[in-house]
């Protein structure tokens, strides 16, 4: 298929379902990436979010990006810095448990509005789970199910603003990676560009729309899947004009949520046990990812494997 995918949801009504959800597959397969337009989540809501979001990174964090990154990160830098990223970010929690409320510095119009939003998003991850589902040929619910844990899934958003910077060729935005959890919601500004996904070897551009809402694929639904759906790295570039909005949001497993291949997605396929994806407890993923966000996926799911294996083999004391 040529082109970045871009799903318009009010076709999932009518009689191009059939196309769309098709669409929807090839991007999950072969982009890791697709964009929505007609969401169902409203402009209104979208546009006061992004107001309040700009409003707050000029008034609570511009000065501080200012003092703390850019005015020393490049000093005497003459090749690429590789162990840092040119953001101001800050975090929420929705789920299990908001911690909105406890984050310093919202007002609580912005709060308010953050809260709504989260409460859609959640909405249309669930419905974006479902449509895996029915795409993978597994049951209603099943990938929410497996993200559950004891607590139900954890649901966060990441606000971040990436400035502009007088060597854009010396420092990433964001470096190159893949995202650790289950499905990923951005909205992302519409008019300042970055976010770049890698695929066959080339960089390639997401292209920023008003009113969309970007999605990605994250390790565990690549895990899930048993590598039929794919977590595809990504990269935000910056500019020397112009402050980039992103907000992202991660519907992810639940802390003690074992993950694991569906077994009914290996049912008709002749795997030997080295196609066959790890298990593992999705907070034992975290812990190694966050050492090694940077890095391939690859050797991750390799290391999760060598636990397992380890786990499996550990005699059991009978006496
Ligand atoms: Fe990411």
């Amino acid at each position: 298929m040529e082109g970045f995918p871009i799903i318009n949801m009010e076709n999932l009504n009518g009689e191009k379902r059939g196309t769309t959800m098709e669409i929807i597959k090839d991007a999950c397969e072969n982009w890791g990436f697709f964009e929505l337009v007609n969401h169902g989540i409203s402009h209104d809501l979208m546009d006061k979010v992004e107001k309040l979001t700009k409003g707050h990174y000029k008034r609570c964090m511009e000065q501080r990006f200012k003092e703390l990154v850019a005015s020393r990160a490049l000093e005497g830098v003459d090749t690429e810095v590789e162990d840092m990223d040119w953001e101001s970010t800050f975090f929420l929690r929705h789920l299990p448990e908001s911690n909105i409320y406890e984050v310093p510095d919202l007002d609580d119009e912005y709060r308010k509005a953050m809260k709504e939003f989260a409460v859609e998003l959640e909405k249309l991850a669930d419905q974006l789970l479902n449509l895996l589902c029915e795409n993978l040929g597994i049951e209603k619910g099943y990938l929410k199910k497996a993200f559950c844990g004891s607590k139900g899934p954890t649901f966060g958003t990441k606000i971040g603003n990436y400035p502009p910077c007088p060597r854009p060729e010396l420092v990433k935005g964001l470096r190159a990676h893949t995202d650790a959890g289950g499905i990923i919601l951005l909205f992302q500004d519409d008019t300042v560009s970055g976010l770049q996904l890698l695929k066959d070897g080339e960089w390639i551009d997401v292209p920023p729309m008003r009113h969309s809402i970007v999605v990605n694929i994250g390790d565990q639904l690549e895990v899930i899947t048993n590598g039929k759906y794919k977590s595809v790295m990504h990269r935000v570039l910056i500019h020397t004009e112009g402050t980039r909005m992103s907000i992202a949001s991660f519907y992810n497993p639940g802390s003690d949520a074992v993950i694991y291949p569906a077994p009914a997605l290996l049912e008709n396929e002749a795997l030997d046990q080295s196609q066959v994806y790890p298990k593992f407890v999705f907070e034992d993923y975290m812990k190694l990812y966050s050492a090694v966000k940077f890095q391939a996926k690859e050797p991750r799911f390799e290391a999760m494997k060598a636990v397992e294996n380890n786990v499996n083999s550990t005699p059991i004391a009978t006496a």
